[in-house]
């Protein structure tokens, strides 16, 4: 096991160029089921969640290669439909095979992912809407088994909640459904975008891209003649790295970044004091006179990302008053309180609500990371802290992160990872 030891109050200052999005490559490694042909995709992150999913795409008879950002992957030669627990266990957003391979193979058997330390995570909006499609889904010691003998068939489905691999899923699979499908209240993310324009550009009818509604036309089981292409940016590991800038008041620029993907987020470091600087790919923060304090309520995009959530939070305790953060998409989304507490935060939680009171003086401290997103705020803070942090269970980190110590020393952070 590693541990990231950060050696606190340095200045960043320079450039850091920003991956392709974890949570766009994911869905779309799973598209790759519906593929007639063998696939190139470039801007893919090295990041450990893109390989455990090649990892079940290779279990289920694929072959891919993956080497500095691109992947090959043929998953025509795909042959099984049983996603099994091992690899579903370590990554929840297996699930995203469950709509393509149901669509291809008419059957499929996907583990239930399991909840995880931010929420229970449940996926009955996805299983809801595929048995709309025809589908027949039982739940069988622990695995979703699901059957459509005849392939999906084109519904009119109506999501309950906003739910971002549920819309990948669903859409996914009216891509290859027999009839059209008309789906309401999906998610707008750009991840979500970006699956819609590939399919798109296959040649699937698509109606209402960027929207909330789609109207979608199924291809009746046929695999798509799918082009290669290159991952969007990861906004949220762009939102992450403007935080570093902004806690450690230094001048820094990001690279490769769709600045359109992050305008709720700019938005909010603006009202917090900062001044921001774009261009078509580029992002410059610039540390403002004072740092305010900050309300905060996350929501689906275009709102304020929740996967930033934890971050602003680290940030919040830096500045000179109160700030309200209010999680509404999680339950759990806390985890990151009790660490940042540790090393002096002053934070008081109430329901989905936390109270931020600043300026806190931060002090290192032994903290643990518990997900994914809390990992990353507690770097945040460990670099305005008095002292060396060591940051444990770094391996959250590497599940969304590429590099990431690598690109934080090239800011100029003193930060490196140690064996326990
Ligand atoms: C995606 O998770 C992201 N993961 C998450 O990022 C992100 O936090 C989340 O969307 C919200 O933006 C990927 O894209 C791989 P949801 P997802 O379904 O799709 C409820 C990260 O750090 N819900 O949009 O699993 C659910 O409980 C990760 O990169 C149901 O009730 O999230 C939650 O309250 C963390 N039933 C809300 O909807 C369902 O069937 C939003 O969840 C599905 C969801």
């Amino acid at each position: 096991m590693h541990y990231l030891a950060i050696q606190g109050k340095q200045k960043l200052s320079g450039s850091v160029s920003i991956s392709g999005a974890k949570n766009a490559a994911l869905p779309l490694l799973a598209l790759t089921l519906l593929s007639s042909r063998k696939l190139t995709i470039t801007n893919i992150p090295e990041v450990a969640d893109v390989k455990t999913l090649l990892q079940l795409l290779t279990n289920l008879g694929a072959t891919s290669t993956c080497n500095n950002n691109t992947v090959e992957i043929d998953s025509t030669t795909v042959n099984s439909a049983c996603a099994n627990y091992d690899i579903v266990r370590k990554m929840r957003a297996s699930i995203l095979t469950l709509g393509p391979l149901l669509a291809r193979f008419g059957h499929c058997e996907v583990s239930l992912p399991g909840g995880c330390a931010i929420g229970q995570r449940p996926i009955d909006l996805h299983l809801k809407a595929l048995e709309q499609m025809g589908a027949v889904i039982e739940i069988k010691q622990g695995y979703v088994v699901a059957k459509a003998p005849k392939g999906l068939k084109g519904a009119t489905i109506i999501f309950d909640k906003v739910t971002v691999t549920g819309s990948e899923n669903i859409i996914m699979a009216a891509a290859l459904a027999h009839g059209s499908s008309k789906l309401v209240n999906v998610a707008k993310e750009p991840e979500v975008v970006q699956v819609c324009e590939i399919l798109a550009d296959a040649g699937v009818k698509i109606e209402g891209i960027g929207t909330s509604q789609l109207i979608i036309a199924g291809s009746g089981g046929k695999l798509l003649d799918i082009p290669d292409f290159k991952v969007i940016p990861d906004r949220i590991e762009a939102g992450t790295y403007l935080c570093a800038g902004a806690i450690t008041k230094s001048k820094i620029t990001l690279t490769n970044v769709n600045p359109k993907h992050l305008e709720a987020v700019t938005l909010k470091l603006e009202q917090m004091g900062f001044k921001i600087d774009e261009t078509r790919d580029t992002l410059t923060i610039h540390p403002g006179e004072k740092q305010l304090p900050s309300d905060i309520e996350t929501s689906e995009y275009p709102g304020f990302p929740t996967d930033l959530q934890a971050q602003f939070m680290a940030l919040c305790t830096q500045a000179k008053g109160t700030s309200i953060i209010d999680e509404r998409l999680f339950e759990n989304r806390f985890m990151h309180v009790s660490e940042l507490s540790r090393m002096g935060a002053n934070i008081k939680l109430k329901g989905h609500s936390a109270t931020v009171e600043g300026k806190a003086k931060l002090n290192a401290a032994d903290v643990m990371a518990t997900d994914l997103r809390a990992s990353s705020a507690l770097i945040l803070a460990a670099l305005v802290a008095d002292g060396t942090t060591k940051i444990h269970r770094i391996y959250h980190l590497d599940r969304g992160y590429e590099n990431l110590e690598g690109k934080f020393s090239k800011l100029g952070a003193q930060i490196k990872r140690l064996e326990e």
